[in-house]
């Protein structure tokens, strides 16, 4: 099988890359990790591409003149690397408008959030304070507005009454860790169409009819007794 060729972009910790690479063993993944570029040296992010035998790069975006030139730098390592797609897995820059369209439509990012809500940072402390009872996570296609984009997946966690922004981070994180390998691999594998500002995508499994949180025995309001 060929698989599509990734290139990876990272900032530090790296487990969405780990997800990513895991689930790239799997004899059938459509895709495969050919490259991680780390903005910042020394981070976790590289020792698990080097652990999976993945090559990896190290561009501090500050010794560059500017967004443009470490841009380039990134394109020409990607290039060099046969990428095809390429996935953004915690990597904390934002990119511009010349990069997006570089790699229109083959750009991916994951975000801890329900896009369109809550872009930017500190989204688990947002969304705790916004009191929101669904949270979660986006896997999307870049655009130049940071965190927006056409949709590829979602996934949603319940936001609990004890939670801090810890215990709904780590919920969140894990349901990055499933969403984001399954969106890489549908649009490896062809099955995305973007449409305008959408994406439809071809799901191989089926969606869950509702999801609802509070969640009450049977979800019926009469089932709750008063207090
Ligand atoms: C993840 O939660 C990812 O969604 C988020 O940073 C974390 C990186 O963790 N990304 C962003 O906030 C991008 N705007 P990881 O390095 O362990 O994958």
């Amino acid at each position: 099988m060929n698989r599509v060729r990734v290139g990876a972009l990272l900032s530090g910790r790296g487990s969405n890359l780990q997800a990513l690479l895991d689930a790239a063993q799997a004899p059938d993944c459509p895709y495969q990790i050919v490259l991680a570029i780390s903005n910042k040296p020394g981070v976790q992010g590289l020792e698990r591409a080097a652990a999976a035998g993945v090559p990896t790069a190290v561009l501090p975006h500050r010794d560059f003149t500017g967004r443009e030139a470490f841009e380039q730098a990134m394109t020409a390592k990607l290039e060099a690397a046969g990428a095809e797609l390429v996935a953004q897995a915690g990597f904390m820059r934002v990119v511009t408008g010349r990069f997006v369209t570089r790699w229109r439509d083959r750009l991916v990012n994951i975000h801890p959030s329900l896009l369109p809500a809550f872009p930017g940072l500190d989204t688990h402390a947002r969304a705790l304070e916004a009191g929101v009872k669904l949270h979660g996570c986006t896997v999307h296609l870049v655009r130049e507005t940071v965190d927006r984009g056409p949709i590829l997946g979602q996934a949603a966690v319940p936001v609990l009454p004890d939670d801090d922004t810890e215990t709904l981070a780590a919920r969140v994180l894990e349901a990055e860790h499933r969403l984001y390998p399954l969106c890489l691999s549908l649009l490896a594998a062809g099955h995305v169409r973007v449409e305008g500002e959408a994406a439809h995508v071809e799901s191989p499994g089926k969606p869950l009819p509702l999801l609802i949180n509070p969640a009450g025995s049977d979800t019926s309001a009469s089932d709750v007794a008063a207090s």
